[in-house]
C-alpha cells in the first residue's frame, strides 16, 4: 500500500465548487442560491424553487407563468413510458421502474442526435430536457403506484399546480390544503442538497460528456441505497416492525445489541442536526392534527428521544418525511420514488453547471493488491520469460 492520505467514502474532500446550494453543518444551514430552505418552503410553489435552483433567481410572475405552462403541457404519461412500466414486473421495487421510465424517456427524446459526440446538448437543450423530466415524473410515480394497487392511470389536471396535481394523479382526489401544503414543502425540501452521493453520481457521469438523461439514471441508481434516499422506504419499514410507542424501548436495545443502523438518522455531513428537519417536522404535525394521528406522534417523538439520548446521533429529513408521505396515503414503496421527482431539480441544475465548468471526475486509487507477478510460461517479443522475469525481481 502506498503512503498517499486516503478518503475513505471522499469524506472531507472538497471535489469542486458550487453555486447552486450550500449547506452550513455548523449552524445547521441550508441555502439555495443564497435563500434559507426554510423560507422558501414557506412562500414558494415547487415550479418557482425549480426554477430558482436552475436559473438562480426566483422567477417574476411571467417567469412562472411561462414556467408553469411548459410544465403542464409536459405532465401526460406518455405511450412508451407506460408501456416499459407495465413491462417491469409488478414485483420489482419501483426505483427500478423509475429508473427504466427515464431510461425510455432519455433514448426517444435524444433519437436522431447522432453519435455520442453530440449527446451532451447545448445549455438550452438541456435546460428544456430538465423541465421535460420534472413534468413527467409525476405520472410515472403516480402511475407506479397505481398499477401496484390494480388502478388505471388518471390524466394530468392543467388547473391545478404541480403539487395539487401530483397527488391528483396518484389518488385522483383533490386534498385539503393542508396536505397539498406538506407535501410542497416536502418535495422543496428534498429538491437539492450539495454534493450528496447521488448528485455527485449526476456530475461524475455528466463529466464525461455524457447525455442529461444518462445522468439522471445513474443518479437514480445512487438514491436508491438505504444509506440515501432508501431511509425514507426504511424508516417507515422501522415503524411497522415496532408497532407503537411503548414497543420502542425494548426494540431498540435490540436492535443496538445487534449494531443495526436506525434509519432517518445521521448525516454525513450534518453532525448536530439536519436543517430541514424542523420544516418537516412542523409539516409533519400538521398532518397528524388533520388526521388525528396521536399514535404516530407518539412513535416519532419516543425513538427519537430514546435514540438521540443512547446514540448523541439526530434525525435527518427521512425521519419526519416517511410517516407524512403515509399519513398523506402513499405507499410505502413509492416514498423513494417521490424523493426522485423532487430531486431531479437539483441533479439537473448540477448537470448544466458541471457541463457548463466540465473537468472528468476521475480520481486515484491507492493500489493494495498482490506484488507484481508474472503468467507461466510467458515469453515477450525479446524472448524474457516469466521465469527471467521472476528472478530479476527477486534480486531487486
Ligand atoms: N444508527 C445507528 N448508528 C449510526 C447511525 C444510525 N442511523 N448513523 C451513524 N451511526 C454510527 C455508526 O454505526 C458509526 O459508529 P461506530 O463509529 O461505532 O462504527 C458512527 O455512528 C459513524 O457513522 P458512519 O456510518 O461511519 O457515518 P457516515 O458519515 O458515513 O454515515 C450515514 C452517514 C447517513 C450513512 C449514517 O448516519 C446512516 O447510515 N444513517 C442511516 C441511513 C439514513 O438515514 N440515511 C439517510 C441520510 S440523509
Amino acid at each position: 500500500m502506498s503512503d498517499q492520505q486516503i478518503h475513505k467514502g471522499l469524506a472531507g474532500v472538497v471535489a469542486d465548487a458550487t453555486a447552486i446550494s450550500k449547506v452550513n453543518p455548523e449552524t445547521n444551514a441550508l441555502l439555495y442560491r443564497g435563500y434559507p430552505v426554510h423560507e422558501l418552503a414557506a412562500t414558494q410553489p415547487v415550479e418557482a424553487v425549480a426554477y430558482l435552483l436552475w436559473n438562480g433567481e426566483l422567477p417574476s410572475a411571467a417567469q412562472l407563468a411561462e414556467l408553469r405552462a411548459t410544465e403542464r403541457a409536459h405532465r401526460a404519461l406518455a405511450d412508451d413510458v407506460k408501456t416499459v412500466i407495465d413491462l417491469t414486473p409488478l414485483d420489482a421495487h419501483p426505483m427500478d421502474e423509475v429508473r427504466s421510465a427515464i431510461s425510455v424517456l432519455g433514448a426517444r427524446e435524444l433519437a436522431g442526435t447522432g453519435s455520442v459526440l453530440d449527446a451532451g446538448g447545448s445549455p438550452t437543450d438541456n435546460l428544456a430536457r430538465s423541465i421535460r423530466l420534472f413534468a413527467a415524473l409525476p405520472a410515472i410515480v403516480a402511475y407506479g403506484q397505481r398499477r401496484r394497487r390494480g388502478q388505471e392511470p388518471i390524466a394530468a389536471r392543467d388547473d391545478l399546480d404541480y403539487a395539487a396535481n401530483f397527488l391528483w394523479m396518484t389518488f385522483g382526489e383533490e386534498f385539503d390544503p393542508v396536505v397539498v401544503d406538506a407535501f410542497t414543502r416536502s418535495m422543496i425540501l428534498y429538491a437539492e442538497h450539495s454534493f450528496n452521493a447521488s448528485t455527485f453520481t449526476a456530475r461524475v457521469i455528466t463529466s464525461t460528456l455524457s447525455d442529461l438523461y444518462s445522468a439522471v439514471v445513474g443518479a437514480i441508481g445512487a438514491l436508491k441505497g438505504p444509506l440515501h434516499g432508501g431511509a425514507n422506504e426504511a424508516v417507515l419499514h422501522i415503524f411497522d416492525e415496532i408497532g407503537d410507542a411503548d414497543e420502542v424501548v425494548p426494540w431498540l436495545e435490540r436492535a443496538l445489541a445487534e449494531k443495526r443502523k436506525i434509519m432517518g438518522f445521521g448525516h454525513r455531513v450534518y453532525k448536530h442536526g439536519d436543517s430541514r428537519v424542523p420544516t418537516m417536522r412542523a409539516a409533519l404535525d400538521t398532518l397528524i392534527a388533520y388526521y388525528d394521528r396521536p399514535d404516530v406522534e407518539a412513535l416519532y417523538v419516543t425513538l427519537e428521544r430514546e435514540f438521540v439520548e443512547r446514540k448523541g446521533i439526530y434525525p435527518n429529513l427521512d425521519y419526519p418525511s416517511g410517516p407524512a408521505y403515509n399519513l398523506m396515503g402513499f405507499d410505502t414503496l413509492t416514498f423513494t420514488p417521490l424523493f426522485v421527482a423532487a430531486r431531479v431539480v437539483g441533479w439537473t441544475a448540477h448537470i448544466m453547471e458541471q457541463a457548463a465548468s466540465n473537468a472528468l471526475i476521475r480520481p486515484l486509487s491507492a493500489y493494495s493488491g498482490v506484488d507484481e507477478r508474472h503468467v507461466e510460461g510467458f515469453v515477450d517479443e525479446v524472448g524474457t520469460s516469466s521465469i527471467t522475469l521472476r528472478a530479476a525481481e527477486a534480486e531487486g
